[in-house]
């Protein structure tokens, strides 16, 4: 569909960043776009020819097109760019290789171009441009931008509540270059249980909704001294002699539920094996599992390496906000747990409790840890749900919604 009441309504000016300007548009779905990128050229007769690549949200939508300074035409690239990523038709080519085509336009007679984009096997998705050329009678090639949107936009989540009153969320990002476009689903507004746990629907999902986002990781640290408020003892702590173990009572409370409606499940062996440490408590695991690399043969600094991809250097360790916990059914945390059944019932429901899988398995290079099918970090389920459903980690989540 060409829209060309988008010209009605260009900026004289156009930045040339990629910048905040916007625009508006009663007849448009999308009211909120910002030029992306602008490309300027000459037609071979000399008639200079520019193109805005107009876009909001993670979005190409149009292409504006002024010949001679003169606003011309705008091309909808909304649908070629959802060709592209996978909702419209498209074209695959023996290559692997994924197309589309704009309509090509007729602008005034001086020039003919059609825009093409594919996302292209090496990741990205550039769009090329190609004028018509009279005297040949064929379309030639003009210049080729590198996804337009990437440079303004790195993937974002948002929501909107509609008439029916539910929330919708939203997603897309970048992953290896591509934009990857995971669609619209609608957050549970209330979740079932076997079990009643109306009660502790203050702690699943908790009124200071954003409270339990704080991040701890390899670049994200606390203080030594830095020890949480509230925390109370875990009821589900393995018993075989341990110190009970400690955690913030939103998320323990949270955890009783899961534990309840996990037990009415019939996965009655599961148990948690640590929650809060203290920074004191961290650096010991820490050491520990040096001279455990070092008695394998490995130099300290060898050793190092390897303990750091499954502990986290003092102050750097989430539980030392006991925000989450380390729960299996097994002698000790072993990524074996991924067999078990008890680990894909966890998958699948942890999230209606406010907990999230906080080390997946294909999210090493970002986490920085390896998957560790026994540690769940409490989020609040409005956050959770969001991160289960959409297939990341935290730092992806974080990410996306800041
Ligand atoms: N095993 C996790 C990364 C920790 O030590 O906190
Ligand atoms: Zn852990």
């Amino acid at each position: 569909m060409l829209a060309g009441a988008l010209c009605s309504c260009q900026k004289e000016e156009v930045p040339s960043d990629p910048s905040t300007d916007t625009t508006e548009n009663e007849n448009s779905d999308y009211v909120e776009k910002t030029v992306l990128k602008t490309e300027q050229f000459d037609v071979s007769d000399g008639v200079p020819v520019k193109l805005d690549f107009m876009g909001a949200e993670g979005y190409l939508t149009a292409v504006n097109v002024s010949v001679g300074g003169e606003e011309k035409d705008s091309l909808d690239l909304r649908e070629a760019t959802e060709a592209v990523l996978g909702h419209k038709e498209g074209i695959y080519s023996s290559d692997g290789t994924y197309s589309f085509m704009t309509r090509d336009v007729n602008l005034d007679g001086k020039t003919d171009f059609l825009i093409e984009g594919w996302k292209g096997t090496e990741g990205n998705t550039p769009y090329f441009c190609y004028l018509w050329n009279e005297n040949r009678g064929s379309f030639e090639y003009a210049f080729h931008v590198v996804s337009p949107m990437f440079d303004a936009v790195s993937g974002r989540i948002y929501s909107t509540v509609f008439e029916d009153g539910n929330e919708y969320v939203y997603m897309y990002r970048l992953f290896e270059g591509t934009l990857v476009d995971d669609g619209y689903f609608s957050l549970s507004d209330s979740v079932e249980f076997s079990v009643d746990l109306s009660e502790y629907e203050q702690y699943m999902s908790p009124a200071d909704r954003d409270g339990f986002l704080m991040l701890l990781n390899k670049t994200n640290s606390v203080d030594a001294n830095y020890v949480p408020e509230n925390m109370i003892n875990v009821v589900n702590t393995r018993k075989d002699g341990r110190a009970t173990q400690k955690m913030v009572e939103t998320a323990e409370k949270a955890l009783e539920a899961l534990y309840l409606e996990m037990y009415a499940a019939g996965y009655t062996d599961v148990s948690v094996t640590s929650a809060y440490r203290s920074y004191e408590y961290q650096g010991t695991l820490y050491n520990n599992y040096v001279n455990s690399e070092m008695n394998k043969g490995l130099s300290r600094e060898d050793a190092e390496k390897e303990a750091n991809k499954y502990s986290a250097l003092p102050g750097t360790s989430e539980h030392q906000a006991a925000l989450c916990c380390d729960m299996h059914n097994l002698p000790s945390a072993s990524q074996a747990f991924e067999n078990q059944e008890a680990y894909k019932w966890l998958c699948d429901n942890a999230w209606k409790f406010g907990f999230i899988l906080r080390y997946p398995k294909d999210k090493e290079d970002v986490t920085g840890y390896i998957f560790e099918p026994w540690h769940y970090r409490f989020v609040g389920r409005y956050h959770a749900e969001k991160i289960h459903n959409f297939g990341l980690c935290f730092e992806e989540y974080l990410e996306l919604i800041k």
